[in-house]
């Protein structure tokens, strides 16, 4: 045995660095509430330390996690403290965290059932779970993927193979240089990762047929083109800045009759499924032929947890094909077919532990809730003396402090606090602050917390010179 397999074999068998570890995390975790939002410039200094050649040698494993656990933890953002409201962010819960964790010391390669039954066995649970969750047809595939930017790419991927084979054009075959032209129907307010999709795919933005949209950020349904087979058109769930949702009751079914193929990117906002309250958002979502979302958005599963859900099985399986002769499939699920990857984390284990522990109604709670603190944001931000911008339909709230310059100089003042982030956007060519309410941990004396020092941060830059 070498001296290199000796050290790792008493690694094992004592379990000191999981242990130092686990430690670590506890001790993080346990104190999350009480520290600073985000890193103060004085942490951020610290990063410095990680600059340093690659190592020559082997090197003490103890000391790197303690250089992690010290100087790393110092320059996290913690979602998890109730008062970050940036991006979308969620924070995990801690059973995913929990089965994450478990999922990780297991180490499993999620490609194959061979390769893994039990990734293979949960990411088919979740696959019907989620589909039952939000209604979707009985013959939707699932594939488990790191995000909704790589969910929708796969969505579109699917979607050129389908529209393409009804033009006679087989993709897999014959490639995309000469095939017959589809067209790509969007949204002015479409997601830029969907664009980002799309680029890959080989769709160049001037041949985007971009559609208005109103003040909200949905689409006006009396602009959208006439539509035929030869269409793709991406629908959204839950806009990135209002978080509002296309009128799909009016659009899809007509899109259907159309025959052109409809995406839903859903990344936060298709959990608006899974509960009564948002019925009227969501009716129709259901007729889509394939939709993206998040687990690591409003689900609050760890990070790495995007999922890509079609109607039309054999789109998504014929566009993400592989074949080897290594390559060894099962009469069960086998998760590589369903993805553009083939060796990757089993990243469905905590998503199915997620699912399993809250069940249907502990989903619509946590839902439901998010919508709440968003509404009760919203209307206290106001009483502060900011403008809220949109209709909080779901968890976004959009606010304005007047000018663009003094919006941008408060959510500075906001951010450098520690106490509270938030980020900003341009939303209908004005400055706004971006508020996204995506964390279980968020209550309203978090957000209690989080508005005095909105108003503080409002009072001062008002203050008279
Ligand atoms: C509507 C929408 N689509 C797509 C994405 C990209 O998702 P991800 O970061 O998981 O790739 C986001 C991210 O916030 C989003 O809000």
């Amino acid at each position: 045995m070498s001296k290199l397999q000796n050290i790792m074999f008493e690694q094992v068998q004592t379990s000191t660095l999981l242990k130092q570890a686990c430690d670590s995390a506890i001790s993080y975790q346990k104190n999350s509430h009480q520290r600073a939002v985000y890193p103060s410039q004085q942490s951020l200094e610290l990063l410095k330390e990680f600059d340093t050649q690659l190592p020559e040698h082997m090197g003490d494993g103890e000391a790197i996690l303690d250089l992690l656990a010290k100087q790393g933890e110092l320059n996290t953002v913690r979602y998890s403290n109730g008062r970050y409201y940036g991006f979308v962010n969620g924070s995990a819960l801690p059973i995913g965290l929990a089965a994450k964790w478990l999922a990780d010391v297991w180490d499993q390669n999620a490609a194959l059932f061979v390769t893994s039954p039990i990734a293979a066995k949960l990411e088919s649970i979740c696959q019907q779970w989620l589909q039952q969750l939000f209604g979707l047809p009985t013959n939707t595939v699932a594939g488990f993927v790191g995000g909704t930017s790589i969910a929708s790419l796969c969505g579109i991927a699917a979607a050129r193979y389908r529209q393409l084979s009804h033009l006679g054009w087989d993709i897999t075959q014959q490639g995309l240089f000469a095939a017959p032209a589809l067209r790509i129907i969007l949204g002015r307010q479409t997601h830029s990762s969907v664009v980002k999709g799309l680029n890959i795919l080989g769709f160049g933005q001037q041949q985007i047929e971009w559609v208005d949209c109103d003040q909200q950020g949905r689409i006006k349904v009396e602009s959208i083109p006439p539509l035929d087979k030869s269409c793709i058109i991406v629908l959204q769930a839950g806009n990135v800045c209002s978080g509002a949702f296309d009128d799909f009751h009016t659009i899809i079914p007509k899109a259907k009759a159309a025959k052109a193929w409809v995406h839903v990117d859903g990344a936060f906002g298709l959990w608006a499924g899974a509960s009564q309250r948002f019925a009227t958002l969501t009716k129709s979502m259901h007729l889509a032929d394939s939709w993206s979302v998040d687990g690591h958005k409003t689900l609050n599963t760890p990070y790495d947890c995007g999922v890509i859900l079609c109607a039309d099985a054999s789109a998504l399986t014929q566009a993400m094909q592989q074949q080897g002769s290594y390559i060894q499939t099962s009469e069960s699920r086998d998760n590589m077919m369903f993805t553009p990857d083939m060796s990757r984390r089993a990243r469905g284990i905590e998503l199915w532990a997620c699912l399993a522990y809250l069940g249907k109604s502990g989903i619509a709670e946590l839902v439901d809730l998010l919508h709440q603190h968003a509404v009760y944001f919203a209307k206290q931000a106001e009483i502060a003396g900011f403008k809220v911008l949109n209709e909080v339909v779901f968890n976004q709230v959009i606010l304005s402090a007047g000018s663009d310059e003094s919006t941008q100089n408060i959510l500075k003042s906001i951010q450098n606090s520690g106490v509270s982030w938030c980020g900003g956007a341009t939303w209908m060519g004005q400055q706004v602050i971006r508020i996204s309410i995506c964390s279980w941990a968020t209550t309203q004396s978090e957000i209690d917390k989080s508005i005095s020092i909105f108003s503080n941060c409002l009072a001062e830059y008002n203050q008279p010179m």
